[in-house]
């Protein structure tokens, strides 16, 4: 008998989160076992508010008994209510399909928040201040308070208009930055809980917090400042539960005391200011003398929502060393990090007091070596540090970020800058994918991909990190989110995005193109909504609910989309979308597509995602009333668009894409379009000439028209335009445009020109679900039945692609060798997975050296199961496990490789 053990416990989107305010939180966990062919057949949970009486099992709030299912995926509590600020332990166990019962998990835990307004004791204190054109100073806040008995548990909640961060006697709460991260702070305003037990001791204590101007009145995009107001304010309590059972709260109120200190000012896009010479040693330590410190700011209640926060908290994930250092004509150092990031530096220095060093920074060089800032508009991206001259000292930045690979330091003479660390910042969300092939520049363009989207998922998924923009661009984001969801865990981080999109959506239903909204548009009723851009709205929770089975984040936002659905069909009631704004298939090369060929198929595409999100939540009617209009937009598509001979308005690329992976062409005319699509690739000298929009869709669909060998050409293509033309030209993010730089022509379009956009990296979701084949089935969400289908293609010689879906890790990796195909595959437990092998006629497959059919049993029982012949593969189906299948390859080279279709159009999927 294996051992199986239930193992990464979550609770909604996080592992043991604190502060959660869903009433019914959701929980999901894996099993580990080395047993093939693993099915859980129940499980029963244990929840108890205190983890001695769950580990004894001795008292619960929910027991639920033992469930026959095989659900581990969002399992909704279903105990006594939970209760405000308090803490909860759960364990599970799972049995298997024989009836044999796991161990019991390690416990995993929760907190939940101030589940009502009335939970908050405290009130919203701030800066005196006034109306400021330039940035200001961070204000920091400290209150005094006594202990005088053991404390059994501490928690802090905290929320502010602006970025705050706590300390708590001299130490830091939290690694959070720029916490509560940027909402419509009209609608809603995060808050974010800490454990701060072990930060509290008998006797005197100090709280402090420094308040800066973060999203709230800091610069945003090319809007200025004080987009939301300028009250600065913040609002934190702290519940003290003592050792005798009793509670006290220190909340903010009118007798904390403020003062200014050494951060001058800390903007986002201008970057920081700091005096050391004007530090306040000890500030937020007990004692410290605050007498000449004034009386804060209080402010009344803000009506909005005060929620918590659902996606992991924004920290320093890694630091990067200086790979090259040199002096600069100017005299200046330049600083080589060696990848294009998003954070910061930290810097170790000494010199004399008052004594200055200003710190630029840049992601490219001009050709004489200098830094290149063009392309970053208005953005400074400067901080600036005056010295205290008291021997070695210590900077980093608080409330600002750049989008940078150099940084140019200009000093004073006397100044000695011993030590320069990047610090690189996101959302914490956990890595999930991993690919590595035999070929250098594929593996540095997936590497690009996973950098440009560390470099943009900050608080919302930003367009680029260093211009001043940074906006959560909703047409980037859905185009790159189901390649987000592979290379992260980020269902929680798309489930905050989709409030700020709900929260900007207008009274129309129109919903917007970016999220937040900030434009100051006077009169919303004649807001125009952007075709693929505001269908983000649809896109996204249905990705997410393909992705990661999450229905609740349909329901919660169902009526939303319905909103928007009856927007569209309103606005273009002859169903040919013609009212949109104009982006398109932005920044696409001498290739446009036509404006209602574009939105026509996206209204088209939302229509269809809606027909299913209605049927995944149970809602039969609309399912098939979206379906039909499905049809209806379908058919108006393809009077107007499609030529008889398969040719579509505009006759580009992303025109063909989109029309083969939304499904709008009848069967004969997607060969046709198809040959058409290739026969354009073709001409351009195996070349793209998509935009942002077209390149998500291009490979799959190449792939699923059995060209696919036209995919791997384009995907490694060197010579301009390409994916890899960048990475030849040392690129290590993803480009916004094609010819942001170009042999010929060095840098262009300054106002437009960012070199972490991670749009066309959109390629990362083909990558992983074609090259390395790992994808779902396309009848069930999630990865619970899986499918490993990967088109392999001699010009590669292996791909070794995994993903850690919400069962666990999925492995595929295959290779080509002397004409033998070599494919090593894990399914995790609990799923089940087809698994398509390239099929020569008559040669045998094997695996694990046994030829099947025959019965490959690993002697528990659990086989492999022939399904059959689809298309030019042999279909397998095998239960949880490590297996490698041998067969004999027949080259894939030719125009048209042949296909695995079975009629289904995976690509949408
Ligand atoms: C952004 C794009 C965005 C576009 C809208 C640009 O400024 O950087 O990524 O989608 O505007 O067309």
């Amino acid at each position: 008998m294996h051992s199986i053990i239930p193992t990464h416990l979550k609770t909604e989107y996080l592992v043991n989160p604190l502060g959660i305010d869903s009433p019914r939180p959701r929980l999901s966990w894996m099993t580990e076992t080395k047993a093939r062919g693993f099915l859980q057949s129940a499980y029963r949970i244990l929840v108890s508010a205190d983890k001695r009486q769950l580990l004894d099992e001795s008292g619960f709030v929910w027991d639920s008994g033992k469930v026959n299912s095989d659900q581990s995926v969002f399992v909704n509590y279903d105990g006594t209510p939970l209760l405000s600020n308090e803490r909860y332990y759960w364990k599970v166990r799972v049995w298997d399909a024989g009836g044999n019962p796991s161990e019991w998990s390690d416990i995993g835990e929760w907190s939940m928040g101030l589940l009502s307004r009335s939970d908050w004791k405290a009130n919203w204190i701030g800066e005196v201040f006034a109306p400021v054109e330039g940035s200001r100073e961070a204000g920091f806040f400290r209150k005094s308070f006594a202990i005088g008995r053991p404390v059994r548990s501490a928690t802090i909640h905290a929320t502010a208009f602006g970025a705050i961060e706590i300390s708590l006697n001299g130490s830091r709460v939290g690694e959070d930055y720029f916490a509560p991260e940027w909402t419509d702070y009209h609608t809603r305003v995060h808050y974010r809980t800490y454990d701060v037990t072990a930060l509290l001791r008998e006797g005197s204590n100090a709280v402090g917090s420094i308040l800066g101007e973060g999203w709230y009145s800091g610069h945003i995009a090319w809007y200025g400042k004080n987009l939301y107001g300028e009250a600065l304010r913040f609002m934190l309590q702290l519940n003290i539960r003592y050792e005798d059972g009793t509670e006290e709260t220190i909340v903010s109120d009118a007798s904390w005391k403020e003062s200014k200190g050494p951060i001058l000012c800390s903007d986002f896009l201008m970057g920081e200011r700091y005096d050391a010479r004007l530090e306040h040693g000890g500030w937020n330590e007990a004692g410290f003398d605050d007498s000449a410190w004034r009386s804060p700011h209080a402010f009344g209640d803000f009506k909005g929502w005060i929620h918590a926060q659902i996606s992991p908290p924004i920290r320093v994930m890694e630091e990067k060393e200086p790979i090259a250092k040199q002096t600069l004509a100017s005299g200046a150092q330049l600083v080589d990090l060696g990848q294009n990031m998003v954070g910061w530096v930290r810097i170790r220095l000494t010199g004399e007091r008052g004594s200055t060093v200003t710190l630029r920074y840049a992601e490219v060089l001009n050709p004489d070596g200098s830094i290149y800032t063009d392309n970053l508009r208005t953005a400074k991206q400067t901080d600036t540090y005056i010295l205290k001259g008291e021997g070695e000292e210590r900077y980093e930045p608080k409330f600002t970020f750049h989008g940078f690979r150099y940084v140019e330091i200009a000093a004073s003479a006397d100044v000695n800058v011993i030590e320069i660390t990047g610090r690189v910042i996101h959302n914490a969300m956990k890595p999930t994918g991993g690919l590595v092939t035999s070929d250098a520049g594929v593996n540095r363009l997936f590497g690009n991909i996973l950098w440009t989207q560390r470099a943009n998922f900050i608080s919302v998924p930003t367009d680029c990190p260093q211009r001043d923009e940074r906006m959560g661009w909703t047409g980037d984001a859905q185009i790159f989110s189901r390649t987000a969801t592979y290379n992260m865990d980020a269902a929680g981080f798309f489930a905050k995005y989709m409030t700020d999109i709900a929260d900007a959506q207008r009274k129309t239903g129109a919903f917007t193109d970016t999220a937040p909204f900030l434009k100051g548009f006077s009169d919303w009723s004649t807001f125009v909504a952007s075709a693929g851009w505001a269908d983000a709205g649809v896109i996204i929770p249905w990705t997410m609910y393909v992705v990661y089975e999450d229905r609740k984040l349909i329901e919660d936002h169902y009526d939303a989309m319905a909103a928007w659905m009856a927007y569209l069909v309103k606005m273009n009631p002859g169903l040919l979308r013609t009212d949109t704004q104009y982006y398109g298939d932005w920044l696409s090369l001498n290739a446009n597509t036509p404006m209602d060929a574009f939105a026509t198929a996206y209204f088209a595409y939302c229509a269809k995602l809606m027909a299913d999100m209605s049927e995944a939540v149970g809602r039969t009617e609309q399912a098939a009333s979206y379906g039909a209009l499905f049809e209806r937009i379908r058919a108006r598509y393809n009077e107007a668009f499609v030529a008889e001979d398969g040719r579509i308005a505009g006759e580009t690329q992303t025109g063909y894409a989109m029309a083969l992976f939304m499904d709008l062409l009848p069967e004969e005319t997607r060969r046709q379009a198809a040959a058409h699509l290739v026969a354009d690739i073709e001409r351009r000298g195996w070349h793209i000439t998509t935009g942002i929009h077209g390149i998500k869709y291009l490979l799959p669909v190449l792939c699923e028209a059995g060209y696919e060998d036209a995919a791997y050409r384009l995907l490694l293509q060197d010579t301009y335009p390409s994916w890899l033309y960048s990475v030849r030209n040392g690129a290590t993010t993803i480009w916004e445009r094609w010819d942001g730089w170009t042999e010929e022509k060095g840098f262009q379009n300054p106002g437009m020109n960012s070199f972490n956009h991670y749009a066309l990296g959109a390629v990362g979701e083909w990558m992983y679900r074609y090259m390395g084949g790992i994808d779902r089935h396309p009848d069930t969400p999630g990865f619970k039945h899986i499918q490993i289908r990967p088109i392999m293609n001699e010009r590669l010689s292996f791909v070794d692609c995994r993903y850690e879906c919400s069962y666990g890790t999925i492995r595929s990796r295959w290779s080509i060798e002397d004409d033998i195909a070599d494919m090593q595959v894990t399914i995790p437990p609990n799923t089940i997975a087809d698994i398509y092998i390239p099929y020569a006629d008559g040669e045998p497959v094997y695996e694990s050296g046994q030829p099947i059919p025959g019965g490959a049993t690993d002697g528990t029982g659990a086989s492999v199961i022939d399904l059959g012949i689809i298309g030019n593969r042999r279909v397998f189906q095998a239960g949880s496990g490590e297996y490698r299948f041998r067969t004999r390859f027949k080259s894939s080279k030719s125009p048209n490789g042949g296909s695995a279709n079975d009629g289904t159009n995976r690509a949408q999927r």
